[in-house]
């Protein structure tokens, strides 16, 4: 499939690069890919995403239009805080029709660490999404854990432990999990609505003091729901 791989951080390589080793043909879609590419300082990734870029000449760089206009499916990885006006330039009819796996939080750095979540009850950031994009198929997935363990779930109790999704089309949500068993998933929680995705962005504050308290790598803890 082509998949659109919005951002290029952390988050946008890894996934990326997972779907890639599927067979997948991914774009990573940034804000000026000229300037992306010259990126050539280690980020705080450690790794400057040139030199990332050239490790895998098998994913394409383009703007969030071109990245958009290419994928069958589209990935928001960009910044939470950003992710309306990223959206708004990849452009609404590049969205029309197509799944929007959204992967994003609304966290905000510029106090320094830990982020202050943004997150709130009333409305989560899938929602406005799916309201400032309504011909598009939000799905929220994959946000309540590290980029680590998105597209390699086994590196952590093989795998045991457990990623929801939210969202308003149940075909959509359908191909998602599809998606997701393919990348080695197997405990898939279906939480219902889109609305229910304020549950899971609520989840980033206990998952950051869970790092914290456990003193563990982001990829080495994880949540697990025991029936
Ligand atoms: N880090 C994790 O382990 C983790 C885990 C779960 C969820 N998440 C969520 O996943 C998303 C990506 O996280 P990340 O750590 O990989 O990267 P990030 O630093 O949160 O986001 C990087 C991306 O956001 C874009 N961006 C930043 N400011 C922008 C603006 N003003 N307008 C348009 N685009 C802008 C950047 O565009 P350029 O490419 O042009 O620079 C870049 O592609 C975030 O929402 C994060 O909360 C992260």
């Amino acid at each position: 499939m082509r998949i659109a791989v919005l951002g290029t951080g952390v988050v946008g390589r890894t996934i990326a690069a997972g779907l890639t080793s599927l067979g997948h043909e991914v774009m990573v879609g940034t804000r000026d890919p000229s300037v992306t590419r010259k990126r050539t300082e280690p980020d705080r990734f450690g790794t400057a995403i040139a030199t990332w870029l050239s490790e895998h000449p098998d994913i394409g760089l383009g703007t969030f239009a071109e990245a958009a206009s290419h994928g069958q499916l589209v990935v928001n990885a960009t910044s939470g805080l950003a992710s309306i006006p990223a959206l708004t330039s990849a452009g609404t009819p590049h969205l029309a029709g197509k799944i929007l796996m959204d992967v994003a939080n609304l966290l905000d750095f510029s106090h320094g660490m830990p982020p202050r979540v943004q997150a709130s009850p009333e409305a989560s950031l899938a929602e406005r999404i799916q309201q400032t994009f309504p011909t598009a198929k939000v799905v929220k997935t994959l946000n309540t854990m590290s980029a680590g363990l998105m597209v390699d779930p086994g590196v952590l109790a093989g795998g045991d432990h457990t990623v929801f999704i939210s969202g308003n089309d149940a075909i959509a949500k359908a191909h998602v999990a599809e998606l997701l068993r393919s990348l080695g998933w197997r405990d898939i929680i279906d939480l219902g609505e889109l609305s229910t995705a304020r549950g899971t962005e609520l989840l980033l504050p206990l998952w950051l003091s869970l790092r914290h308290a456990l003193g563990l790598a982001p990829t080495a803890y994880q949540f697990k729901i025991v029936r």
